[in-house]
Parts: C-alpha cells; sequence; structure tokens
C-alpha cells in the first residue's frame, strides 16, 4: 500500500511518500520563511497553498512512482494553526476524491513518536518532544500516549524564536541561537521555572532580554538560554522515565535537532543506564514522510475515516487517541 502524506501544521509544509514495507520513497519539505517578523499564519497557509500541487508532484516523481499508484492519502489533522491546516486538509480531501483512495486524518504530535520509534528502532520510549509549537514529555501506557509534563505557556521553539527576533537574529532561530551559544561561557541567572512535571518559558524570555537592555553579550544570553531551559526539559524528562520505569528516551520536533539538548539528555539517559535515540533531522522536523507513516499504521490497525470526519482541530492532544496500532 503507497500511502502519500501532507503536513502542514504550522510553517512547512510537506509531502512524504511510505510503501508497503513502510519504507520513506520520499519526502519534500517546504517550509515558509516569512520576510521580516514572526510567523502570520495566513501567509504561512498562502504560501502552502502556493506550493501544495507542486509539491505533491514532486514527493510522487522523487518517490518514482505515478499519482495512480497512490492507495491512501493522510493529512495532519492537528494540532496547528487553523489556515495551515485547512491548505493541507483541503489538499488532502481533494486528492483523495479524485484518486478515489481513502483519507485518514492524524495526530501532528504522535506522528513525530511514530516516525522517531520506527527510524531509530528504539522499543518503548518516553518522548520528550520539543518544537516550536509542542513541549511534552510523553510515554505510551495502556492504549493511549499520554502526556506527563507539558508546557504551560509557549512551545520551546516559539520562545527560541520569539527571543531571536528580540536580538535581531531573524525567524527560524533556533540553529543561530545554538551557534552564538557555542561562544557564551557566563551563566546568567533565569528563571528555572519546573512546577511538578510542567514548565514554563515566558520568564526566561522576560529575563534574557532584560540581559539584554543592559548590554550582556548576544552568546552568553543564547548561552544561558540553552543550558536554562534545556535542564528544565532534562530534569522532567528524567523524572517521567523514573515515574513510568522506561529507560529508553526518544527525541523529536524541530528543537530535537540541538546537539546541546541532545548532549544533556543523553547524559542523563545514559546515567541513568539507559539510551537517547534521535532520528535523522529530516525527521526531527515537521515532514510529510511521518504522517504517511501514521496513516499507513492507522490504516492498517483497522482505523477508517469518512471525509466527514476529517475536519481539523487545532487543539488535537496528543492523549486523544485510541492507538489501535500498538499491543
Ligand atoms: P510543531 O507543529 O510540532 O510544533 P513546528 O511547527 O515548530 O512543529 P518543527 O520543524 O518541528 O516545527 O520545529 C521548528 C522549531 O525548531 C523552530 O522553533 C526552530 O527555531 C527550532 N529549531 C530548529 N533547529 C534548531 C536548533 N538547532 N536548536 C534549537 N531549536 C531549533
Ligand atoms: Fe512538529
Amino acid at each position: 500500500m503507497i500511502t502519500l502524506g501532507i503536513e502542514g501544521t504550522a510553517h512547512t509544509l510537506g509531502v512524504g511518500v511510505v510503501d508497503s514495507e513502510r519504507k520513506v520513497l520520499s519526502n519534500v519539505i517546504d517550509m515558509y520563511r516569512p520576510p521580516q517578523g514572526g510567523l502570520h499564519p495566513r501567509e504561512a497557509a498562502n504560501h502552502h497553498a502556493e506550493v501544495v500541487a507542486g509539491d505533491i508532484e514532486k514527493a510522487v516523481s522523487d518517490a518514482g512512482i505515478s499519482l495512480k499508484d497512490v492507495d491512501l492519502v493522510a493529512f495532519s489533522m492537528g494540532p496547528g494553526l487553523g489556515p495551515c491546516l485547512r491548505v493541507a486538509g483541503t489538499a488532502a480531501r481533494a486528492l483523495a476524491l479524485s484518486l478515489d483512495v481513502p483519507i485518514i486524518g492524524v495526530n501532528h504530535c504522535i506522528s513525530h513518536i511514530e516516525i522517531g520509534n520506527a527510524m531509530t528502532g528504539c522499543t518503548d520510549p518516553c518522548l520528550l518532544y520539543a518544537s516550536g509549537g509542542n513541549t511534552q514529555v510523553i510515554a505510551y501506557s495502556d492504549s493511549r500516549y499520554r502526556i506527563f509534563g507539558e508546557t504551560q505557556d509557549v512551545g520551546i521553539g516559539n520562545m527560541l524564536d520569539k527571543l531571536g527576533r528580540d536580538l535581531g537574529l531573524g525567524f527560524y532561530a533556533g540553529p543561530t541561537i545554538e551557534k552564538l551559544a557555542l561562544d557564551g561561557d557566563k551563566l546568567l541567572d533565569l528563571p528555572y521555572s519546573v512546577k511538578g512535571m510542567d514548565i514554563a518559558f515566558s520568564g526566561i524570555l522576560t529575563a534574557a532580554m532584560a540581559y539584554k537592555e543592559k548590554g550582556c553579550r548576544l552568546e552568553d544570553i543564547c548561552f544561558s538560554v540553552q543550558e536554562t531551559a534545556f535542564s528544565m526539559l532534562t530534569e522532567v524528562t528524567e523524572r517521567a522515565m523514573a515515574h513510568v520505569g522506561k529507560s529508553e528516551v526518544l527525541l523529536g520536533g524541530g528543537v530535537a535537532q540541538n546537539g546541546r539538548l541532545r548532549e544533556m539528555v543523553g547524559e542523563m539517559a545514559k546515567e541513568r543506564g539507559g539510551r537517547m535515540f534521535v532520528p535523522d533531522r529530516q525527521f526531527c522536523r515537521d515532514n510529510g514522510a511521518m504522517i504517511a507513516w501514521l496513516g499507513n499504521l492507522m490504516y492498517s490497525s483497522g482505523v477508517r475515516m469518512d471525509v466527514g470526519d476529517t475536519e481539523v482541530r487545532q487543539r488535537f492532544r496528543t492523549d486523544e487517541v485510541s492507538v489501535t496500532w500498538r499491543k
């Protein structure tokens, strides 16, 4: 069964193709970068609407198949930005109807988990899902992916991007912050905000900006933000692992591309006698292959949807989905 997946929860329009043996045949990633300022949902949606048809064609051609070989269309039903989700949803419905094949709407967060599981070979991990819009510690238990801890305000990536904007580093600032942090050596005091199993990032942002006003070096600010925010993530992840008795930890989401985060979580896992797993970069960030992958898993486990069931859901939670494909 050939599955084509369309991702469109936020800045990235992605189209991926997965075959019957669940091999990724193609993964076209088309990210919208605003000319200035932050991400405006409608502008990102306009970008997605402009590129989606071409990206579908490219994904099909990269996969070495033709459109009529597609047996199933999957798309990211949520969570995400309404206008962006609607573009991906509309494209998926139009494609499924025109090809007369079934359609499956998937939970974007769970697709990060499943592609990570599949690509790294871990078996039963605690997932630290750290992206722009989402920051959650998740583990499987009793037919659900359950959230053990999460951000109470913004996702860590959004915090980094906002900081980058305020520091004049441009949009999608995670990689730039990571580079600057390498030359930082002074640990500035920032609010370490862990409440129970939950975390919050907005205090770090405010305090970091105050350091900028005081003339502190950007390198030290970026270094301190990373050290503080990533320690918070590592602490909560470690507690979740201890609580559920799992020794594997899987990283997912765009921020999982960060070397320092990997180092900290990796060390923590090792100290616990466990192991960290990180999928290839193209599968950490938002992409269509992970959507196709989960669509394929769900369909194979018997899930069916009518077009009428595929309305997008901006606040679609990870723990709402009954995990029918895992025993
Ligand atoms: P989601 O819809 O799952 O919330 P997203 O829309 O944020 O995902 P992703 O591609 O998963 O998309 O993640 C993008 C985020 O990852 C951005 O906030 C970006 O700054 C951050 N990021 C990317 N590379 C790095 C890095 N090397 N270090 C830190 N953050 C990074
Ligand atoms: Fe994502």
